[in-house]
């Protein structure tokens, strides 16, 4: 099977990279991860992905003048790894409209709730101070408004009344690494190479 090539972008802890990187390992899942970029030199994806054999990519925004300067040049190292697909997982920049436009419905984001309720930075907490009853992850087409586009995957997690932030966050997170391979996975069966 020949799998799309794949570049992940992160600025943090890295888990649902790191399970991408996982289901990739199974000869039948359809895509390989060639590259892991990160904006935060310390971010600890950056160093699970190099254990893992992978290309690893720290891209300092600091450095550009301006957001879509930034992008070109993620997008240019995403594609010298011949990478078709970006997943975002845990990138916490706002990406321009060029760079939407350039991966248009060949990038996917995670995020933690079941939009379109509570979208923003604080998702979990928001559901926590909102008493909602459910939350949940959802993998979505990137588009150019924040935690907008078509929705590939989604799934609710119950909040109980003892839930906190933290613990909620902690359910949350498991869903999102069942849902983020299947998300992946139905992307690489709709992107015509
Ligand atoms: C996840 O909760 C994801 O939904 C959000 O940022 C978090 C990233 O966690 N966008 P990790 O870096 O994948 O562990």
């Amino acid at each position: 099977m020949k799998k799309i090539k794949t570049a992940i972008l992160i600025s943090g802890r890295g888990s649902n990279m790191e399970n991408l990187i996982k289901a990739c390992k199974d000869d039948n899942f359809p895509a390989e991860i060639a590259l892991v970029i990160s904006n935060k030199k310390d971010a600890k994806g950056l160093e699970i992905a190099a254990l893992n054999g992978i290309a690893t990519k720290f891209i300092d925004h600091k450095n550009f003048s301006s957001r879509a300067e930034f992008d070109a040049q993620m997008s240019l190292e995403i594609e010298k790894h011949n990478c078709q697909i970006v997943c975002l997982a845990g990138f916490m920049r706002l990406l321009s409209s060029e760079f939407v436009e350039k991966w248009y419905n060949r990038a996917i984001n995670i995020h933690p709730s079941y939009l379109p309720h509570f979208k923003g930075a604080d998702a979990v907490g928001d559901a926590i101070k909102a008493g909602a009853n459910f939350s949940g992850c959802t993998v979505h087409l990137l588009r150019s408004e924040m935690d907008e586009g078509p929705i590939l995957v989604q799934a609710k997690v119950a909040i109980e009344p003892s839930d906190t932030k933290e613990s909620l966050a902690a359910k949350i997170l498991k869903k999102e690494h069942e849902i983020y391979p299947q998300a992946l996975k139905k992307l690489c069966e709709m992107v015509v190479l």
